[in-house]
């Protein structure tokens, strides 16, 4: 694979002192990813969808040291030192070092926010290395003004995804194809590319409200999550499986099938879950109220003939997506009915958006 090209040729070093401030989304998956080789490789290719008010904005600033021996970094997360998060961003830039060899020349000082409640069980490993990504391609092009936005993207996204896969899919939007597959033309397993195919109007600002079942710590963490997928009985279909539906959707979603969009968005959800379910150790991450939502969305879809429908990440947050021209109603159904099963009551309303943007 063609990584070489994402070594930096930095032209000059004469910046002393760079303040960068990006703001990155947060992506839900309709053709999952869970399962990879080392470094970062998908087993199959994945789709999401962008998000738009879940965001992070991180602001680095990089003041030239001394000495280029090691990386240096403080990490300040909402206003306090977070130690906690350290060991993550030190191993991601381990990953990238390679890549952007003038991480050893600054001292970094990170400052990070989310929009979204702090465990609220909604992952911010994407949205959060995104914005990492988008800092350091700041300063990469303050040193070699000739890189394109284009390459300044595809690089972003290359890094992010050395730091966690789906952060790859959150440079970009309205939506992002990772993973290398015949019917997308540019994808790669390298980096995220938008869908590079016209979108049926009827998936355009579609909406995702985010309902917050169990806020607590994941159960099972992503890297422990992918590694159940190593001799996994079921893993090479999965992986044929979702590449299968990666071909589906991508003609669902230019043809406007948007009943044939239920049924595979839903069975994604559920085969995500079947594989936790299935694998050694197991694990069910739905809880009780993931499913009193699920039976009622399938409920209001019947009576009301709606479009309604659900897809989910690797926990017990419902992700409740509608065409734009449902929000009234499913907004107020989800408020009468929906509400109850979330803790404390909390959703959050989202839509499909547009990557990230400097601040
Ligand atoms: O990016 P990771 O390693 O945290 O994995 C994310 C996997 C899922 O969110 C469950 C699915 C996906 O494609 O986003």
């Amino acid at each position: 694979m063609d990584t070489a090209q994402f070594i930096s040729k930095s032209k000059n070093n004469s910046v002393e002192k760079a303040s960068f401030t990006w703001q990155t989304p947060s992506n839900i998956a309709l053709v999952k990813y869970w399962g990879k080789s080392n470094p970062q490789i998908p087993k199959n290719a994945s789709i999401s969808f962008t998000l738009n008010n879940c965001h992070t904005i991180t602001t680095i600033d990089f003041e030239k040291k001394e000495t280029s021996e090691k990386v240096d970094f403080d990490l300040f997360f909402e206003g306090k030192q977070k130690d906690a998060f350290k060991p993550k961003i030190a191993e991601f830039f381990t990953r990238i070092q390679e890549y952007c060899p003038y991480i050893f020349d600054y001292k970094m000082t990170i400052n990070s926010e989310n929009s979204f409640p702090h465990s609220s069980g909604i992952a911010s490993s994407a949205s959060g290395l995104s914005a990492i990504a988008m800092c350091l391609m700041s300063l990469e092009s303050a040193l070699n003004p000739d890189l394109s936005a284009e390459k300044i993207n595809k690089k972003a996204s290359f890094l992010a995804r050395l730091g966690s896969g789906s952060a790859s899919r959150s440079i970009e939007g309205p939506m992002v194809v990772w993973g290398k597959h015949p019917e997308i033309e540019g994808s790669s397993d390298l980096f995220g590319v938008k869908f590079p195919y016209k979108v049926h109007s009827i998936f355009e600002n579609y909406q995702d409200a985010i309902l917050l079942v169990d806020k607590g710590e994941k159960q099972v963490s992503s890297t422990v999550g992918h590694n159940l997928m190593h001799n996994h009985p079921y893993a090479e279909s999965r992986f044929a499986q979702a590449n299968d539906n990666l071909s589906k959707i991508s003609e669902i979603l230019q043809n406007g099938d948007i009943k044939a969009f239920i049924g595979l968005v839903e069975s994604e959800a559920l085969t995500l879950h079947a594989m936790m379910m299935t694998s050694n150790p197991y694990f069910i991450l739905m809880k009780p109220n993931t499913l009193e939502i699920i039976n009622s969305i399938w409920e209001y879809r019947n009576e009301n003939d709606s479009n309604i429908c659900f897809t989910l990440d690797a926990g017990a947050n419902v992700h409740v997506l509608y065409p734009e021209n449902e929000k009234k109603a499913v907004n107020q159904f989800i408020e009468k009915e929906l509400s109850k099963y979330c803790q404390k009551n909390q959703y959050i309303y989202d839509s499909v958006g547009f990557g990230a943007s400097k601040k």
